[in-house]
Parts: C-alpha cells; structure tokens; sequence
C-alpha cells in the first residue's frame, strides 16, 4: 500500500442543488481535497456550508455536478461497502429490532455465512456498548444508543473509510464525551476497521480531540479557508495548553 497516496480524493468537485424557481442553490465550487491513508481528517464550517453535501459525495450517494472522486485510485460511481457513512439522523427501521437494524448492512454479503454474520454484529455490539440491547425497537432507545447503534452499522462491513456526520449532535455532554471515547477506542484499537475516518463536527473540542487535521471551511459555497494540523500525542489532554491553543485557533477561523 502506497502511503502517500490519499485513500479518496475529491478533486474540483462541484455541486449544487436545482431550486424550485428553477434556478441552482450553489453548495460546493471546485473543491479539492483528500484523505490520505491511516488519516483521523476532521472538517468543520458553519452550518449549511455543505459539509453534508460533502461526506455524501464521498460516499458515493450523490454524483457531483462536476469534478472526480476517486477512491483507492479509481473512480468512484456510486457507494461501494468499502465506505460507510454514519447520518447526521440515524436512520434506523423503527420495525426493526437494534441487531436488526445493524446486520441490514451484511444483508447482501454472499461470502459470510448467517453465523459469521451474527458473530460480527455481537462484536459491534460490544464495540459500542450496547450488548444486551439486541431485541431492543429504536423507540426505546435514547439519542446517543441510537447514534451508537448507527456506528455499529457503519463499522460492522469492516470498511476502508468511515465518514462520520455530526456524530455528537443532539447528544447531551455526557453522553457525547462517551460517544467521543468510543470513537478513539476504535481509532486506536488497530485490529478494527477502518483505514481512515473523516468526521463532521460543530463539536470543535471533539475535533481536535480525534482528528489528525482539520480542514476548516467557509460558508457557502464551501471553500478551504484553512487546514490544521493536530500532532498532540494520544489520548490528548482536553486540560492542556497545547489543547486550548488548537481549540482557539480553530474556533477563531470558523467565527
Ligand atoms: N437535497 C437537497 N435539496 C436542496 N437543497 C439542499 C439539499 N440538501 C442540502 N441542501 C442545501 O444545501 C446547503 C448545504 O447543505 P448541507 O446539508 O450540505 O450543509 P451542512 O454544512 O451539512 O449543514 P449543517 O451544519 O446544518 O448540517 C444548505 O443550504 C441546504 O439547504
Ligand atoms: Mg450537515
């Protein structure tokens, strides 16, 4: 595997969404960016830049108006399981229970038999923290056990990139931090998948706490206002200076 290769590469990628009056809402313009291998990329911006808009172009849900996508070298037409986007609202089917919910993603898997499947989504389970909630219906389930449940379903394909949007929204600060923890666990733990991570976030904090560098952007349509390099050591000290440094500077870009 070559290193310094990036992983998926958006390279002036334009999109915009067509208006009822005809007219076209534009959301990205010449956008260049990549993801390179074994990267924690962080992207923040304000609301309704097209941070989204984003994350689904690099999943393959949306085909940009113009520009080219490749992933591992190739072009990319149409999702493929080896990218798993986790919602900013997950959708989960609420006549489905949590295990359910989580092997709809093994449904098309020809090479796993019905026992390796149920294996893997027990392992995810655990991941997650949610063993025991198995025949458990999405409804009696809080927010943050939805948002895990979702996590679990991004990463039960064993994908090569994860995009994760807004992982921590709704999520009261208590539950966020312990979203956020297992988040680096599966970072860190180097036998889980994926390759690389990017993640969407207004949780600056939670930024620069996961990410290797952040890409900040500017309002619509979304362009590159700057790029930061995070290279604090793990775990990172949320009470340290070099921490209130980056979260400042961050923070003083976007505002
Ligand atoms: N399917 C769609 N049809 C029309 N307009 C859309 C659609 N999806 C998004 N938009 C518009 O595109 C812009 C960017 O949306 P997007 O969801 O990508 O932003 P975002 O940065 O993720 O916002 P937020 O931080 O609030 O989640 C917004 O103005 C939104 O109204
Ligand atoms: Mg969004």
């Amino acid at each position: 595997m070559n290193k310094s290769e990036a992983l998926l590469e958006l390279r002036d990628v334009s999109h915009g969404y067509s208006l009822r009056a005809g007219a076209t809402l534009r959301v990205i313009e010449n956008l260049s960016l990549e993801v390179r291998f074994n990267e924690f990329l962080g992207i923040v911006g304000p609301s309704g830049c097209g941070k989204s808009t984003i994350l689904r172009i690099m999943a393959g849900l949306i085909k940009p108006l113009s520009g080219v996508v490749t992933f591992r070298g190739s072009i990319l037409n149409g999702t493929t399981p080896r990218i798993s986007l986790m919602h900013q609202i997950p959708p989960l089917l609420p006549w489905l229970t949590v295990r359910e919910n989580i092997a709809l993603a093994l449904i098309a898997r020809d090479d796993l038999t019905e026992e390796e499947k149920r294996l893997k989504v027990t392992q995810f389970l655990e991941l997650v923290e949610l063993t025991g909630y198995d025949s458990a219906y999405p409804y009696e389930l809080s927010g943050g056990m939805k948002q895990r449940v979702a996590l679990a379903r991004a990463l039960v394909t064993d994908p090569d990139l994860l995009l994760l949007d807004e992982p921590f929204s709704n999520l009261d600060p208590l539950t966020s931090l312990s979203l956020s923890r297992e988040i680096e666990y599966m970072w860190l733990e180097s036998t889980l998948p994926p390759i690389s991570v990017v993640m969407v976030s207004h949780n600056i904090e939670e930024v620069v706490m996961l990410a290797d560098r952040i890409i900040v952007l500017g309002s619509r349509p979304a362009r590159i206002l700057a790029e930061v390099p995070i290279e604090m050591q793990r775990p990172r000290n949320k009470k340290s200076e070099e921490f209130y440094r980056l979260v400042d500077e961050v923070f003083s870009l976007i505002s």
